[in-house]
């Protein structure tokens, strides 16, 4: 038996979560399921296609940005902390902060299972120095992730503006959570993506390869696979809008017939033009996001912007 190269936590939410939530969504008013469903393994491939396409700006800004603020963030953090990065997908821009920063220890936390041992494998094979663990938890449930040593200087990193899909109030519980984890002094490094022109904003969630809609639809595809449904994907269409007066961008699923959806053993009932609530994704100021983290007892500490003003890479420090 091959030894495994990173420590692995199993807590990934089953079936019993899906259904639960699934149910209780459709049975709203408005009909909502959370976001967090869209990442089984499909799911996050689609989302790393989104990341490379034309429309969406977020990844490569962020990714540019983050290599503006290397030699500081370098200064700011120093060496030798225990990276957990929330989210890691791909783990693909942890790589610039590994070389830069030297952690002594990095722990990946995702929902999607098959997708963080993939990504934490290959961080341990390309960076044999480093001690790697994964854990596959909902962190929207609370951050129940492994013991680290308490003397560890502990540095959240949370990329890609994903706290962006959790409403003001989940956020500001999410990064309180993050503040115990990485306790009085630590820091969180976080993407934060701004509000901008919403032409740009719209043809970012409207992409021309229909990218985003196959993944707004995949959460169909995993209630028709994983639960007992005839739900059918091809009946709905992919709706997304910036809205204003919220400061966010809306995705919806929207029925384009009438038709009887069954879930397990209940019927839901869709008029054409009706829909489910799929994803919320806030866009903030730099100040508007400095106000939401000092609620969470967290400081700007530095704030790097791309020249255009589209994304922010921001360093907080926790004072307990
Ligand atoms: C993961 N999250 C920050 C993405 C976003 O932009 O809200 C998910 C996404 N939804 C549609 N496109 C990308």
């Amino acid at each position: 038996m091959t030894q495994r190269a990173v420590n692995f936590y199993d807590a990934h939410p089953g079936t019993a979560d899906l259904r639960r939530e699934v149910l209780d969504g459709l049975a709203a008013d408005p009909r909502a399921i959370p976001a967090k469903f869209f990442y089984d393994e499909r799911g996050s491939e689609l989302f790393d296609r989104i990341c490379e396409l034309p429309e969406y700006y977020q990844t490569r800004t962020e990714m540019a940005v983050l290599r503006t603020a290397l030699p500081q963030l370098g200064r700011l953090i120093g060496a030798e902390c225990l990276l957990v990065e929330l989210g890691s997908g791909a783990s693909k821009k942890v790589r610039l902060l590994l070389e830069e920063l030297r952690p002594s220890g990095y722990l990946g936390v995702d929902i999607s299972k098959e997708f963080l041992l993939n990504s934490t494998e290959a961080l341990a094979r390309d960076y044999p120095w480093l001690e790697v663990h994964a854990a596959c938890v909902d962190f929207s449930a609370g951050l129940a992730i492994p013991h680290c040593n308490p003397t560890d200087h502990k540095v959240a990193f949370f990329p890609g503006s994903s706290i962006g899909n959790f409403d003001p109030d989940d956020a500001v519980h999410l990064m309180r959570d993050v503040g115990l984890l990485v306790d009085d002094g630590g820091h969180l490094l976080i993407g934060v993506d701004l509000k901008k022109s919403v032409d740009v904003l719209n043809t970012a969630y409207n992409d021309s390869a229909g990218i985003t809609a196959a993944f707004n639809r995949n959460l169909l595809h995993r209630i028709r696979g994983e639960l007992d449904s005839d739900i059918r994907p091809d009946g709905f269409d992919h709706y997304a809008f910036y809205n204003p007066q919220a400061g966010r961008i809306e995705m919806h699923l929207i029925s384009s017939i009438s038709q009887d959806v069954r879930v397990e053993d209940q019927v839901f009932e869709f008029l054409p033009g009706e829909g489910i609530h799929t994803e919320n994704s806030y866009k903030y100021t730099v100040a508007g996001f400095g106000e939401l983290a000092a609620r969470a007892g967290f400081r700007q500490q530095a704030v790097w912007v791309d020249e255009q003003g589209l994304f922010s890479v921001q360093l907080l420090q926790y004072h307990a």
